[in-house]
């Protein structure tokens, strides 16, 4: 086992698992449409969508993670930053495109901020919502993550 499992436990997820997908992008003068399908190309089955949108300038999203959800984060409109962070390392990824998704892993804390004027975020879920699948505690999250 390696320095970085035996520290962040054996099933840690790293924030490099997360992966931005291209979604089909059907280009056309009167205006671009990109599409999901079931399978295809999200990689778990969508049992949720919601969307975040109205947010006021300098307003923060998120603040937790997921004990077995699955999200993919898109742009739909507009930009915002989404920072993870797996417990040793973060990472930043900007989002200001339609046919783009982030693909996040349970267990990475994540927050969504920089939101532009007329933002809207676009997750997909892989549950229904449940509040027992946050943890928003930071210190609960490092102890999980290094279980
Ligand atoms: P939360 O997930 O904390 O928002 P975010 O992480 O985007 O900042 O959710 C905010 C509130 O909305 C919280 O009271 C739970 C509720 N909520 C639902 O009822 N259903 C849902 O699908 C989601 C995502 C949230």
């Amino acid at each position: 086992m390696d320095r970085r499992r035996r520290s962040l436990g054996c099933g840690a997820v790293s924030v490099d698992s997360a992966q931005l997908v291209s979604l089909p992008k059907i280009a056309d003068p009167r205006g671009n449409l990109s599409f999901i399908e079931a399978g295809r190309p999200v990689p778990f089955a969508i049992k949720r969508s919601y969307w975040i949108y109205d947010v006021p300038g300098g307003e923060t999203r998120g603040g937790h993670a997921y004990r077995s959800l699955q999200e993919c984060i898109i742009a739909l409109s507009g930009s915002f930053d989404v920072h993870l962070d797996d417990g040793e390392r973060k990472r930043r990824v900007s989002l200001n495109r339609s046919y783009l998704g982030l693909v996040v892993p349970r267990l990475l804390w994540r927050r969504l901020d920089n939101f532009s004027t007329n933002a809207v975020c676009l997750i997909l879920a892989s549950d229904y919502y449940d509040a027992a699948d946050y943890i928003r505690d930071y210190a609960e999250f490092l102890r999980e993550v290094r279980v």
